[in-house]
């Protein structure tokens, strides 16, 4: 009887994740590995049947390595260790969890997620003695160990393909244009793309910004004869009175948004331009994978499947200095990677004459 891998992908999405399970499906085939899917994360083996089903390599042609997504689904608000019933209580499953993974015979789980998704499936894999590997995948890029994670490098593209898109209307209408974009609490992506983009102004939390300091830039910009200008914000930053910025959703749950609306008018106001947002949300999550995270995701998957091969667990697997290397879940997770506000990024934002607000 063959070895079984459960593969399944956690938190939420972004692109490439498709082409981990491609490289994790065809590497497992070659190394006499079968391998099953669980569906919408660790959610699916709390249903009745199991939401499982078994992956092929014939089934992982080149189209899936192209699509954006998970085929497999995910959640982000299905922790087993405090499951919403549906009569609206919080319940402890993770017995039953351990219980489905003996019961379907799973020798190793791979699962593709961030932080919040590794704390989870390790404390499930220490309390049920489970052979747990972390693939990492965020477009916040919040993960200390790994250079990048799968799905960044579309977010950034995403993100300055929509600054590409913003400038020829901004110079048409001689506007202000901000774009706000995600990241949660790391703040990589406006970094990288205000600076893709060619911006002028990059705002993120770890740079404390004045309405003030944000106008001195946009009026320089003026008198030097340009008729627009380019801002780019992250989702976490604050207000001028170091309030966050956030929106109730339909799930009743917080999240970050709104502060591209909040500077809007005290930037018109402040510099004499008109101004418009753009709340680019989801949309960077989504699409295909570029060339970066579609050779990311697979180098990835396949040394996955490696360590499962050496018996090797408890490991993130990781991009390092141009090499997949792995290192402990507990020591990937203990820190949120932020922007280092001295950094060679914000130096190079700053030495191409990028302002940020402060
Ligand atoms: O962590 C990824 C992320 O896209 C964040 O950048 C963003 O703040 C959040 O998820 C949005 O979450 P949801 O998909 O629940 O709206």
């Amino acid at each position: 009887m063959s070895k079984k891998i459960a593969i399944l992908t956690s938190g939420g999405d972004c692109a490439g994740l498709n082409a981990v399970m491609r490289a994790v499906v065809h590497r497992s085939a070659m190394l006499g590995w079968e391998v099953i899917g669980i569906e919408n994360g660790t959610a699916g083996l709390l249903e009745e049947p199991y939401a499982v089903r078994t992956l092929a390599a014939e089934d992982f042609d080149g189209f899936i390595l192209r699509r954006g997504g998970t085929i497999l689904g995910t959640t982000n608000s299905k922790n087993p260790f405090e499951y919403p019933m549906d009569d609206g209580s919080i319940k402890d499953r993770s017995d039953e969890l351990i219980a489905a993974i003996k019961d379907l015979g799973i020798d190793a789980i791979i699962g593709i997620g961030g932080d919040g998704s590794f704390d989870i499936l390790s404390r499930l894999a220490n309390q049920g003695g489970l052979p747990f590997i972390g693939v990492p995948k965020t477009i916040d890029n919040d993960l200390s160990l790994t250079d990048v994670s799968v799905g960044f490098d579309t977010a950034v593209e995403v993100a300055t393909e929509a600054l590409d898109r913003l400038q020829p209307t901004a110079a048409s209408h001689d506007r202000v244009m901000i774009l706000e974009v995600m990241g949660r609490d790391a703040r990589h992506i406006a970094l990288y793309a205000g600076i893709a983009g060619g911006v002028d102004v990059i705002l993120i939390p770890e740079i404390e910004y004045s309405i003030e300091g944000i106008a001195k830039k946009i009026k320089e910009v003026k008198q030097s004869g340009r008729n627009f200008a380019l801002v780019i914000v992250s989702e976490a930053v604050k207000t001028n009175g170091g309030k966050k910025v956030e929106m109730v959703h339909s799930d009743g749950q917080t999240r970050y948004g709104g502060i591209g609306e909040y500077l809007s008018p005290k930037i018109a106001e402040a510099t004499g331009f008109e101004t418009r947002v753009t709340v680019l949300g989801h949309v960077q999550r989504g699409g295909s994978p570029t060339w970066n995270d579609r050779l990311l995701a697979q180098a990835l998957g396949v040394k996955a499947v490696d360590l499962v091969d050496e018996g090797k667990f408890g490991r993130m697997v990781a991009w390092q200095n141009r090499q997949v290397v792995d290192v402990a879940i507990e020591d990937a997770i203990k820190e949120c990677r932020t922007v280092r506000p001295h950094g060679t990024i914000v130096h190079t934002a700053r030495s191409l004459g990028i302002s940020f607000g402060d």
